[in-house]
């Protein structure tokens, strides 16, 4: 049998990876500055990670949600901690889109209402409603349409509340810092009167965290720069550090009721403790403060280069934009200098996603590379 071609491979076959490399198997270490799309959180098979998994898989791996796990509860606290959103509830499920479509259709619930507000540039995930939600028409399909929604600009309040007012929308879903979208972020003056019109008008507030979230842009949560309370924060990517696990928290203004939302796969045994281990790690190893120094490093040395014409993102959530398409330069990094890199719908722009145990030598590594691989691009135009 075939697979369904619709990925577009590097010719790279990894199969080990440690830290923030991974080995191919010709034993080529590659520099994973992409974290496999922001998912790699503590760093490649951490000690403590495959040490929590194998002892639980050891007890229990799995069972549904018909009995008491603890482990639930112990991370809904750990979590609170982190964030310091004790007052708010968790949902688990299993992907980011999953945790999407779940903030969108409780949101639906709460207010009555089927209307959403999302932005130009969004992505949002693949299912119905956040493929919907998501402003890429070419990954939606026609079954997708049924979705109501208004796509608007950031930062146009007076749009935003001529919308809002019809008292017709459900949710307004927002990325603090777009990731597919290419590091766009909203002005904090829009994202203040973003929350406050959606209190006014009596719709939820939804902060999209699944790539940005788990300390990644600096914040625990990117949205925690302002001081704002959504109704919804969605999480996954950096939540499990590869193991697959979503969630959402919930503002407790919104009552839940047995039967409302449920799932199979979603908080089991083995995907809280791998939950709970990226958190033991990111503050025993104070991976969110070092995320915020990075990233002063990284603007530092990305100043070095003319060529780049911006730095966008926070934290390790970063992007650096060309004035011109970068996919050539992207293959150079790989194939010539074995580093791995992100792209987005900006092509002139590349993404840097790393383990956020990444330290400052591996950038003085990318952005050698990055000037040899520039100069070759420049003598080849
Ligand atoms: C901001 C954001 N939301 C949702 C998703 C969907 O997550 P998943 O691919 O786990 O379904 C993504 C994936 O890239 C994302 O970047």
């Amino acid at each position: 049998m075939k697979l369904f071609d619709v990925y577009p491979l590097y010719e790279v076959t990894p199969v080990k990876a440690k830290g923030v490399y991974v080995y191919d198997k010709k034993r080529q270490k590659y520099l994973d500055l992409y974290g496999g799309h922001a998912v790699i959180s503590i760093g490649h098979s951490h000690p403590h990670f495959v040490r929590k998994i194998s002892r639980q898989l050891k007890k229990i791996g799995f069972y549904s949600n018909a009995i008491q796990n603890p482990l639930q509860s112990q991370l809904a606290s750990t979590i609170g901690e982190h964030s310091n959103l004790h007052e708010f509830e968790l949902f688990l499920c299993s992907t980011g889109a999953e945790a999407i479509e779940n903030g969108l259709k409780l949101s639906s619930f709460h207010t009555g209402r089927k209307k959403v507000i999302a932005f130009r540039g969004a992505f949002h995930g693949r299912t119905s409603a956040a493929v919907a939600v998501t402003d890429n028409k070419s990954i939606n399909a026609p079954l997708n349409s049924q979705h109501e929604v208004t796509f608007l600009p950031f930062n146009d309040i007076d749009k935003l509340e001529k919308e809002l007012a019809k008292q017709t929308y459900c949710a307004v879903i927002f990325e603090s810092i777009q990731g597919v979208g290419g590091l766009d972020e909203p002005d904090r003056s829009f994202v203040i009167a973003m929350d406050s019109l959606c209190k006014k008008y009596g719709s939820c507030l939804i902060a999209d965290e699944v790539q940005s979230g788990f300390g990644r842009s600096g914040t625990f949560f990117a949205f925690q720069k302002y001081p704002i309370k959504p109704h919804i924060i969605t999480m996954a990517k950096g939540m499990g550090n590869g193991f697959p696990i979503g969630g959402i928290l919930i503002h407790p203004e919104i009552k839940a009721k047995f039967g409302m939302l449920g799932t199979t796969f979603g908080g089991n045994h083995l995907a809280c403790v791998a939950s709970l281990a990226v958190l033991d790690i990111l503050k025993k190893e104070h991976l969110q403060e070092k995320a915020e120094n990075l990233e002063i490093y990284f603007r530092k040395k990305a100043a070095e280069i003319p060529e780049i014409i911006k730095v966008k993102g926070r934290g390790l959530m970063l992007g650096l934009e060309f004035n011109f398409e970068i996919g050539d330069l992207r293959k150079s990094l790989v194939y010539n200098h074995h580093i791995f890199t992100g792209g987005s719908s900006n092509k002139k722009l590349i993404r840097i996603l790393p383990p956020l145990t990444l330290k400052e030598k591996h950038f003085d590594i990318f952005f050698k590379a990055l000037k040899t691989a520039l100069e070759k691009n420049n003598s080849t135009q």
